[in-house]
Parts: C-alpha cells; sequence; structure tokens
C-alpha cells in the first residue's frame, strides 16, 4: 500500500502514553510538518508552543474541566467531574498551536497543520492525540492569564493542541467508514 495512505489508516487517537520524553529530533520533525501544511493565502499565521511543563498543563487541564462542568452536556459533564480524567492524559509533550485570530481562516489553518503534526507522529510510531482543552480555556478570564504564560506572538490564540508522546497502548483498527458519504456530479 501506498506509505502515505498505511500511515493515515494506522492513526489513531492515543490517550495513553509513556512517561519517557519523546525525542527533539522527533520533536524537529514533526513541527515541521506542521509548518508545511496549506494556510489561506499561504500566510502561515500559526505558532507552535511546545509545552512540555506539567504544571502548566495541569493548569490547562483543571480550567478546562471547569467549564466542562458547567456545559450543557452529559458526556462533557461526566469527564469534567471526573478526578482521575486529564484532558492531556499526561502526555509528555503537548503542541499548542495558535493561530492569528484576524487572518483569513485560523481555525482551519491550525486544523490542517495539526493533522500533519499527527500523521508525521504516527509515521515516527509516536502516539498523537488531537486535545481541545487549549482551545476551551479562552472562553474564561481564568483560562486567559493561562495562555498568558504561553507567550503567544500579539493577536494569536489556541485552537487546538496535540498530545504527544510514545504509546503505551496496544494498536487497535479504525473502525469501519460511514458509507453513503461522497457524491460524484459529473
Ligand atoms: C475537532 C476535534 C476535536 C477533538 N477533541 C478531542 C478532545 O478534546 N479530547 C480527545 O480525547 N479527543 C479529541 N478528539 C479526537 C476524536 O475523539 C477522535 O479523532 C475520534 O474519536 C476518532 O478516533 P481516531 O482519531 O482514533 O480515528 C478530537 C478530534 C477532533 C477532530
Amino acid at each position: 500500500m501506498n506509505e502515505i495512505m498505511n500511515v493515515i489508516k494506522s492513526r489513531r487517537s492515543i490517550r495513553s502514553f509513556s512517561d519517557e520524553q519523546i525525542r527533539q529530533e522527533e520533536i524537529d520533525l514533526i513541527l515541521e510538518a506542521g509548518m508545511y501544511a496549506p494556510s489561506a493565502a499561504g500566510r502561515q499565521a500559526w505558532h507552535f508552543s511546545v509545552v512540555q511543563n506539567k504544571h502548566i498543563l495541569d493548569e490547562i487541564s483543571s480550567e478546562a474541566k471547569k467549564i466542562y462542568c458547567s456545559m450543557n452536556n452529559e458526556f462533557l459533564k461526566k469527564l469534567g467531574s471526573n478526578e482521575q480524567f486529564h484532558t492531556f492524559f499526561h502526555a509528555p509533550t503537548v503542541i499548542i498551536v495558535s493561530g492569528d485570530v484576524n487572518s483569513i481562516a485560523p481555525n482551519s489553518d491550525c486544523a490542517v497543520a495539526a493533522q500533519n503534526i499527527m500523521l508525521v507522529a504516527e509515521a515516527l510510531q509516536i502516539g498523537s492525540c488531537w486535545v481541545s482543552a487549549a482551545a476551551v480555556i479562552t472562553q474564561t478570564g481564568e483560562g486567559k492569564k493561562i495562555i498568558k504564560d504561553l507567550e503567544l506572538p500579539e493577536g494569536y490564540a489556541p485552537f487546538n493542541s496535540i498530545a504527544l508522546g510514545y504509546k503505551k497502548t496496544e494498536r487497535l483498527n479504525a473502525p469501519p467508514r460511514r458509507e453513503g458519504v461522497v457524491t460524484y456530479i459529473r
């Protein structure tokens, strides 16, 4: 099978990580993949915060859980009130992908960068999981204070974050894909 297709199909969200930190050469490649994503008008209006500071990750997790508890969604409420739950699953590295809020399509720019990050992580046998927590906490004053510690460029805000680490779970196949999701117009 084509190599890229193999990586796309092998990637799954990983939520259990070894404590061992991933290597700097691996982080460099992963970041390069993010930077080579397409972006609206080619602006590359993104910023990547490589967070390995446990205290900051714990703060983001706690604040996001508070927000989940206040939301009108039973699934998120349950997660938010679960003391064992850590939004980043104690991953040793989290890349927070931020975008210039005044650029053309920051949410999409950051999403395609995130997908490149997750695919190259998979190619390196590194587990990854998209985590919404860093974007969610931009909603509160307390969250904004935590984001200040990320020293983002002026006008930038987190749009997504990717938990990264060596996998501590066995490989699971992707569930079957939904059918009937393609229409040809000829
Ligand atoms: C926009 C978006 C937000 C997501 N947010 C979270 C999240 O906050 N926490 C989490 O554990 N997974 C999150 N995920 C991962 C999805 O749950 C996961 O991709 C989905 O269940 C399919 O599983 P797979 O990635 O193994 O194919 C998110 C994925 C996307 C695309």
